[in-house]
C-alpha cells in the first residue's frame, strides 16, 4: 500500500547542485526540508543498475541506510529518438570525469551528424525513488518531450539543458527562466505523480 510522506526531513540522495536545486524548490513549498547528501557528507554509490528506476532506488537505499531518515533520489537522463534511446541511463557517465557537459552535448550532436538524423527529437526522463529506513519504496517516472538544437545556448540550468528546447517552446531549458523549466520539466512532472500519491 501507498505509504504518505509526513512533513519533516527528507534527505536528497544526489551529489548534483543541479538537482538538488530542483528537488529543494518542488519539495520544500510542500512542508518538506530538504536536506542533500552533499551537506551530510554522505558516499556517492556506484550506479549499476540499467533502469532509471534500479539507479534511483541504489541512491536512496543508501541515503535512507546512512541517515536513518526518509530519502529521496533522481536518476534521470536524456533519451534521444534517432540514437536508440542514448544516453539514457548512461547520461552522467557521457560527460566524463570530471563531469564535462559541453563535451557530452557535442557527442549527442557529433552522433546526429554522422548519421545525418533529420529527427531532433528527445525526451528527458526523471524517476524519483522514495526509501523509507524501514525498507518501504515507492518509485515515479517524469517525462517532459522536445527537440535537441546546436549550438548550446543558454547558461542556467545545468547538464543538457542548454540543448533542449521542449515541444511549444522556442527557448532552451537553459534560456529559460528557472521556474518556468521546473514547472514544465521532467522533474515536475514525476514530482506531480508523487504528490498525488504521496503528499
Ligand atoms: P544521473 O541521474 O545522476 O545519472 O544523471 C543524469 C544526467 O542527465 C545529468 O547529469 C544530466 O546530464 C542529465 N539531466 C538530467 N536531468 C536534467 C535536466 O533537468 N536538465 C539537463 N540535464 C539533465
Amino acid at each position: 500500500m501507498t505509504r504518505k510522506l509526513g512533513k519533516g526531513r527528507l534527505v536528497a540522495a544526489t551529489h548534483n547542485n543541479g538537482k538538488v536545486r530542483e528537488l529543494k524548490d518542488l519539495f520544500e513549498p510542500a512542508g518538506l526540508e530538504v536536506v542533500s547528501a552533499i551537506e551530510l557528507g554522505l558516499p556517492e554509490p556506484e550506479e549499476t543498475e540499467q533502469t532509471f528506476a534500479g539507479n534511483a532506488l541504489i541512491k536512496a537505499r543508501a541515503a535512507a541506510e546512512a541517515t536513518g531518515q526518509p530519502a529521496l533520489s533522481d536518476d534521470s537522463g536524456l533519451e534521444v529518438t534517432a540514437l536508440g534511446g542514448m544516453p539514457g541511463v548512461h547520461t552522467a557517465i557521457w560527460a566524463g570525469e570530471p563531469r564535462d557537459f559541453y563535451k557530452a552535448m557535442e557527442k549527442v550532436e557529433n552522433l546526429l551528424q554522422e548519421i545525418e538524423a533529420t529527427d531532433r527529437s528527445a525526451r528527458f526522463v526523471s524517476t524519483l525513488a522514495v526509501v523509507w529506513p524501514d525498507g518501504h519504496e515507492e518509485v515515479f517516472e517524469g517525462e517532459v518531450h522536445g527537440t535537441l538544437v546546436w549550438p548550446p545556448r543558454g547558461e542556467k540550468g545545468f547538464g543538457f539543458d542548454p540543448v533542449f528546447v521542449a515541444d511549444g517552446e522556442t527557448e532552451t531549458f537553459g534560456e529559460m527562466d528557472p521556474a518556468k523549466k521546473h514547472a514544465m520539466s521532467h522533474r515536475a512532472d514525476a514530482f506531480r505523480k508523487l504528490k498525488t500519491a504521496l503528499l
